[in-house]
C-alpha cells in the first residue's frame, strides 16, 4: 500500500481520538451498519480529498465499509492531524496521503497520488482535487463517475466549470443538502472558528469589538456565538440583504475602512480574496487579531502585512505577531489559514455527523443515478436530507408530530380561505 504520513508512531493517539469522534456520529454510524449488510460500494473507487480529522477518519472507515476502495489526501496543509493518518493507514489499512505543514508542492504532489490511486468518485472539500483532475489529466475525466464537493467555495468554482462548459461529469454539492449549511456552516463553523481564537490566544471575546467579514451561513455562526460570548459585533457585508439581516439580528453594520479602526478581533469568512488588505490594515489599533474562516488563505493579503512590517515573530503557538513600521502589533493566527482547523481541530464530530452521511449517501446517489446525470451541479434529493434530519432527530431522542390528512390536502390545495 502506498502512502505518505509524517510520523506512523502516533496510531494509537489516532485510534483513540477517531473511537470519540465515533461516539458523537450516530447517523453515520446507523450508514455504515447498513454499508456492512449492503455494499453499495462495492468496487468503486474513491478519490477523496477532506480534511484530515477524526470526523473525516469515520466517514473513510463508512466508505470502506459500503465496500469502497478509498484513497485520502488533505484539502488543506494545516488541517491534518497527523495522529489520524498514522491510524487510517495502520490501523485502518486506508492510504493517506497527508502531513501536516506540508509544503505547496507536497500536497498538490499528495492530490496527484490520491488520483492515482483510483477514481470512479471524487470527494473533494473546496475543488483542488477536481482542479488537479481537470487541468493535468484531462484525458481520464471520461473514466469518472461522478464527484461531491463538501464546501462553498468548492461549489462556487464547480459552478463556474459547469457554466464555462469544461466540467467533465456531475457533481453533487453536498454543501447545498439543508443538513448541511444550516448546521456544519452555521453552528460547525460558529463554534470551532471561536474555539481556534481561544486557543491560539486565550483572548477575552466579552467586551471586545468584534468584526465579522461575511453574513453567509458562516458569517452568521461565527457572529452569533461571538455576541453570545459578550463580544459586540461588526459585520461587514457587501449584499445589501444580508447587510439588512445582520442589521435587523442587532449587529453594528459599516463599511471595512470604519470597521478596521475600530476592532480588537477580525474573521474573514467571505469566500473571496482581499478583504483585509493593506488598507485596513494600516489604521487598525495596536496588538489587533486577525484571522480567517473561509476555505482558502486569500482573504487576509499576506503580501500587503509582510510589506509594511518591519518584523515577524511567533509569539505563541499558530500566532504570528507582525510588528508594523510605525510599531504597531497585528496578530495573525494560524498563518491565515481557517483558524478552526489550524488552531483548532474543525467543526464538532455532532454535527460533521450530517455532513458526512450527506457524502456518503451522495458517493451511492453517484454509483446509481450519475449515467442519466449531466455534467452539472447538483444537489441531493430533498427526501435524503430530509432522512438525515429525521435519523439526526431520533438519535437526540426528540420527537414531531406528523402532518393530519386534511392538513397535508389543505397545504395542496387552493380552495378554502378564511
Ligand atoms: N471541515 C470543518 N470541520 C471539519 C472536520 N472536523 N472534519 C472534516 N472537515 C471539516
Amino acid at each position: 500500500m502506498n502512502y505518505d504520513i509524517a510520523d506512523e508512531s502516533l496510531v494509537e493517539k489516532g485510534i483513540v481520538r477517531i473511537k470519540w469522534a465515533a461516539g458523537f456520529m450516530p447517523v453515520l454510524a446507523n450508514i455504515k451498519e447498513k454499508f456492512e449488510k449492503e455494499k453499495p460500494l462495492k468496487g468503486v473507487s474513491i478519490a477523496a480529498c477532506l480534511h484530515v480529522t477524526t470526523e473525516t477518519a469515520n466517514l473513510m472507515e463508512t466508505l470502506k465499509a459500503g465496500g469502497a476502495k478509498v484513497t485520502l489526501c488533505a484539502s488543506n496543509p494545516l488541517s491534518t492531524q497527523d495522529d489520524v493518518a498514522a491510524a487510517l493507514v495502520k490501523e485502518f489499512g486506508i492510504p493517506v496521503f497527508a502531513k501536516h505543514g506540508a509544503d505547496r508542492e507536497t500536497y498538490y504532489r499528495h492530490i496527484e497520488e490520491t488520483l492515482k490511486s483510483g477514481h470512479d468518485i471524487t470527494m473533494d472539500d473546496g475543488a483542488d482535487l477536481v482542479s488537479t483532475l481537470h487541468s493535468k489529466y484531462k484525458s481520464e475525466l471520461n473514466k469518472v463517475v461522478g464527484g461531491t464537493e463538501e464546501t462553498t467555495t468548492g461549489v462556487v468554482r464547480l459552478r463556474a466549470m459547469a457554466k464555462d462548459g469544461v466540467l467533465g461529469y456531475p457533481v453533487i454539492a453536498v454543501n447545498d443538502s439543508l443538513t448541511k449549511y444550516l448546521f456544519d456552516n452555521r453552528y460547525g463553523t460558529g463554534q470551532s472558528t471561536i474555539d481556534g481564537i481561544l486557543r491560539a490566544t486565550n483572548y477575552l471575546i466579552s467586551g471586545s469589538n468584534f468584526v465579522v467579514f461575511g453574513f453567509g451561513w458562516c458569517g452568521k455562526g461565527v457572529a452569533k456565538r461571538a455576541s453570545g460570548m459578550g463580544a459586540r459585533v461588526i459585520v461587514v457585508e457587501t449584499d445589501p440583504v444580508r447587510a439588512l439581516e445582520a442589521a435587523m439580528e442587532g449587529y453594528d453594520v459599516m463599511p471595512k475602512r470604519k470597521a478596521a479602526e475600530i476592532g480588537d478581533v477580525f474573521i474573514t469568512v467571505t469566500g473571496d480574496k482581499w478583504i483585509i488588505t493593506e488598507k485596513e490594515m494600516q489604521v487598525m489599533k495596536d496588538n489587533v487579531i486577525i484571522g480567517n474562516s473561509g476555505h482558502f488563505n486569500i482573504e487576509i493579503k499576506l503580501e500587503d502585512l509582510e510589506k509594511i512590517s518591519n518584523s515577524k515573530k511567533e509569539i505563541r503557538e499558530n500566532v504570528t505577531q507582525y510588528k508594523l513600521k510605525g510599531g504597531r502589533r497585528i496578530n495573525l493566527l494560524g498563518g491565515g489559514r481557517l483558524v478552526n482547523l489550524s488552531c483548532a481541530e474543525g467543526h464538532p464530530a455532532v454535527v460533521m455527523d450530517m455532513s458526512f452521511a450527506n457524502q456518503a449517501n451522495a458517493a451511492v446517489y453517484l454509483t446509481r443515478e450519475a449515467p442519466k446525470m449531466d455534467k452539472k451541479v447538483y444537489t441531493l434529493p430533498s427526501e435524503i436530507d430530509h432522512e438525515i434530519a429525521r435519523l439526526k432527530l431520533k438519535t437526540m431522542g426528540i420527537e414531531i408530530d406528523v402532518l393530519t390528512k386534511e392538513q397535508k390536502k389543505y397545504l395542496s390545495s387552493w380552495g378554502e380561505g378564511t
